[in-house]
């Protein structure tokens, strides 16, 4: 059944009961057809129009909710409302600390709303009697915390995960963080992050999507709803909390905290796009950014959350602020005192104060003194209390204590988390080795093997940033799992250097271990607690310390080297690159790095994963993304390895001393087998951008166009394989400039040594949409190139045109 016909048997119907029946069926039947499809039939992992998707929107709409809110409310004092919207941190401290550290009497007084980093059901049950049994009206506190990419089940950070590009696979990853976090009374999370990030530099990348809009929707939705399931109320259910509240990722220079100046046109086109997609599936919060938006601090800006946010988007859901991100309104120049500080992110619609203490402190006398109306505070507590009775805490505000530890690391979890990691793997390069074919799968005949380099055994580092409850004891190294599959007398195992020292003696040693091998498994990279996430910006992009100097001594060695790059960031290194002849992005694979690394080194599993950054061959091309504008002078198919005085192409956009293109770029990967694409075909040649837009502007559109693009997809090799087949567009002719290539579907296609299969992908309105010269979201009257391709560099194209 469609979800045309699903959604048609219900239209006239009206009343709450209906609604709530057609959101949930909707999901219910997506589900299952995705799960359905999962078994190699090519399939559109991301749908372009957005309203045919689920949402646990309802949870928030519930009309009783409403009718208790009103009870509570009129029942409290300015300071108890107040008070709902102040959140401290109770575990170590993630930033400056200026408010209390004490919370005790604050809650007792009805002073506390919510808190965060308590991390066991011990702690947040002791908490939340002082609320629900000491206070006045018995409020529950709702517990947060940055449950980022897993929470005691560690998966693969959250670029990683998105290079899997399965949202399938990340909701049901979701799913399981959710599941073991509220089981310690955590019903709020603060994910998924899904600033758009194009620069490398920033330590941040390492926790969102990566750079493309398109990808990063589906990712955001698949978060959400993983996180809240169909049901808020569902006790394994917690709260999304969708950050960070906007252009975050845009910091000048890649150095983290740094002002952001956006284009309202870039902004719609690429920074908003994946938190609608995320407040469209119903996430229930949103965090605003510590950074100045074209010179308005995202934390007091009424144009993105009271205007986009609030009337455009029709959110629902809590606002919070980032960490003091109200207090910092004074050093950004914005207000000289914390009453000024906390009215100015009021009044723009934040809701929630984290940690400052500038709102327990200001709000309820700048309410007395009128410069702020109470009724604003009723609907902030409004907003704070709907998700607190959805998530059902009133009835159950406690966690079991019982049932928490059953609830971590069950053996599906792992099993998911290994699946998930070997996912998200990208092969960069794969050369043939000395026997003539690619070096990779090895072979299990190996006698000796010299596993080489700081992160081959770093159970720490393997979590990345943000690890929530993970332990290092949960996590099988790569050394682990060599020694489990090769036995320990087949592995030669030296660490080398440290990620950022190394004596000549180490690295000697390195040398001679690798010389006594028949191949060398290298593990370079950097420190993923330390310089990789938040406050981890870099201006370098190589390998840190002596780790490429150890890199080029194994490879003078003669012996054929597989180098495993652990990173939350992709690093510039063309000589590796070069001379290398295997390179895997393992990024921070999660407590299963070990085992879903051997599975992948020896061909157990191939692997699927693709870029989600474009790769950079040196720093300076940062930010470097592939969805860029053409220019008036672009470089064309200029040879831009030659510096322009020994070519014609000097007044091109270009730099004299390295090329435009990546090293790599978005959407790449290598996986064992090799694939042909067939040219493009279309469904038609041309479409009325006055259809699209007719589509476009009807709330309730829910069908795909009856446009669609094609191709064939032959696996050439011997083995059987797994694509990600891309569809990209570029619009020309339009009233604003658009980009060289926008991704606008993927769909993973599974074949066998030299099956062909038809790939199809239905484009709607929104693959054809752009932000005009008018400020309005509008299909214009163009000519649309459609690419399906391996990736955003590659394949032949197919024109259509757009009429009026
Ligand atoms: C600051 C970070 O920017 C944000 O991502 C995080 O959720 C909060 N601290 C809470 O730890």
């Amino acid at each position: 059944m469609s979800n045309r016909t699903l959604q048609s048997a219900f239209l006239g119907t009206i009343g709450v009961l209906v609604k709530v029946l057609n959101y949930f069926t909707r999901f219910v039947i997506l589900v299952s057809l995705l799960m359905f499809s999962k078994s190699g039939v090519a399939q559109d992992s991301a749908p372009s129009s957005a309203s045919n998707l689920p949402s646990s929107h309802y949870s928030l709409n519930d009309p009783v909710i409403d009718q208790k809110i009103d009870v509570l409310l009129h029942k409290m004092t300015l300071d108890e409302k107040v008070g709902q919207l102040v959140q401290y941190s109770v575990g170590q401290a993630a930033g400056p600390v200026t408010g209390p550290t004490e919370y005790k009497d604050m809650i007792i007084k009805g002073e506390v709303g919510a808190l965060f980093n308590v991390t066991n059901a011990h702690d947040s049950n002791a908490y939340q009697r002082i609320a629900v049994e000491q206070s006045r009206l018995h409020i529950p506190i709702i517990f947060g915390q940055d449950v980022i990419h897993g929470f005691r089940t560690e998966f693969p950070i959250p670029l990683g995960m998105a290079s899997t590009w399965d949202p399938q696979l990340v909701e049901q990853a979701a799913r399981v963080a959710a599941q073991e976090a509220s089981a310690t009374g955590i019903r709020w999370v603060f994910s998924p992050m899904v600033d758009i990030a194009r620069d490398a530099r920033w330590g941040r990348m390492a926790e969102g999507a990566g750079e493309d809009p398109f990808l990063g929707s589906a990712m955001a939705r698949a978060y959400v709803l993983g996180y809240q399931g169909a049901r808020l109320s569902n006790p394994e259910s917690v709260a999304a909390c969708v950050k960070h509240y906007v252009g975050y990722g845009a910091a000048e220079g890649g150095r983290d905290y740094n002002s952001v100046e956006i284009s309202e046109h870039t902004l719609r086109e690429f920074y908003l796009p994946p938190f609608h997609a995320a407040v469209e599936a119903g996430a229930a919060s949103i965090m605003t950014a510590f950074d100045s938006l074209n010179g308005i601090p995202a934390s007091a800006n009424p144009f993105t959350i009271k205007e986009i946010l609030r009337k455009e988007w029709g959110f629902q859901g809590l606002v919070d602020s980032d960490w003091t991100s109200i207090a910092e309104l004074i050093p950004h120049g914005i207000a000289n005192d914390a009453a000024t500080a906390a009215r100015k992110a009021f009044l723009a619609g934040v809701e929630m104060d984290m940690v400052s203490s500038f709102y327990h402190e200001n709000l309820a006398n700048l309410v007395r003194s009128r410069q702020v109306p109470e009724a604003d505070v009723d609907q902030a507590v409004r907003d704070v209390l709907r998700v607190k009775f959805a998530l059902g805490l009133f009835e159950r505000p406690y966690a079991n204590e019982e049932d928490e530890a059953a609830a971590m690391l069950r053996p599906r979890s792992v099993s998911l988390a290994r699946e998930a990691s070997e996912r998200s793997f990208v092969l960069l390069n794969n050369s043939p080795s000395t026997n003539g074919s690619p070096l990779l799968p090895l072979s299990g005949d190996l006698r000796h093997v010299a596993l080489i380099g700081p992160l081959a055994d770093d159970a720490a580092n393997m979590l990345g940033s943000w690890s929530a409850k993970a332990r290092p004891e949960d996590v099988v190294t790569l050394r682990a799992a060599l020694v489990e599959k090769l036995g320990e007398g087949r592995v030669r195992y030296l660490k080398g250097c440290t990620i950022t020292t190394c004596s000549d003696d180490q690295l000697n040693a390195a040398v001679d271990a690798a010389k006594q091998s028949d191949l060398v498994i290298l593990t370079l990279g950097e420190d993923g607690p330390e310089m990789t996430g938040e406050a981890a910006s870099v201006a370098h992009l190589g390998l840190p310390g002596r780790q490429e100097q150890l890199l080029e001594s194994i490879i003078a060695t003669g012996k054929p080297v597989v180098l495993i790059l652990f990173s939350g960031r992709p690093l510039t290194l063309p000589w590796a690159f070069e001379h290398v002849p295997a390179v895997l992005a393992a990024w921070f694979p999660g407590l299963q790095a070990g085992p879903a690394l051997v599975r992948i080194l020896f061909g157990e599993s191939s692997p699927t994963g693709k870029l989600v950054v474009s790769w950079p061959r040196a720093v300076g091309q940062e930010p470097l993304y592939y969805d860029a504008l053409n220019t008036g002078r672009p470089a064309g198919n200029a040879d831009l390895t030659k510096p322009p005085w020994e070519g014609s192409t000097k007044y091109v956009s270009r730099y004299i001393d390295e090329q435009n293109s990546p090293q790599f770029p978005f959407g790449y990967g290598l996986t064992y087998t090799s694939f042909r694409f067939g040219p493009p075909q279309i469904s038609a040649m041309s479409l009325s951008a006055a259809a699209l837009n007719n589509d476009l502007s009807d709330a309730k559109r829910t069908s795909d166009s009856e446009f669609t693009a094609s191709a064939d997809i032959t696996n050439t090799g011997t083995r059987a394989g797994e694509e990600t087949v891309q569809l990209y567009i570029r619009l020309e002719g339009t009233s604003t400039a658009q980009p060289v290539r926008a991704l606008k579907g993927f769909q993973h296609v599974a074949l066998g040594a030299g099956e062909t299969k038809q790939v199809t992908f239905h484009l709607g309105p929104d693959a054809f949409a752009l932000w005009n010269d008018h400020n309005k979201f509008v299909v214009e009257p163009s000519r649309a190139k459609i690419w399906i391709s391996p990736d955003s560099a590659h394949g032949s194209e197919a024109t259509l045109e757009i009429t009026k």
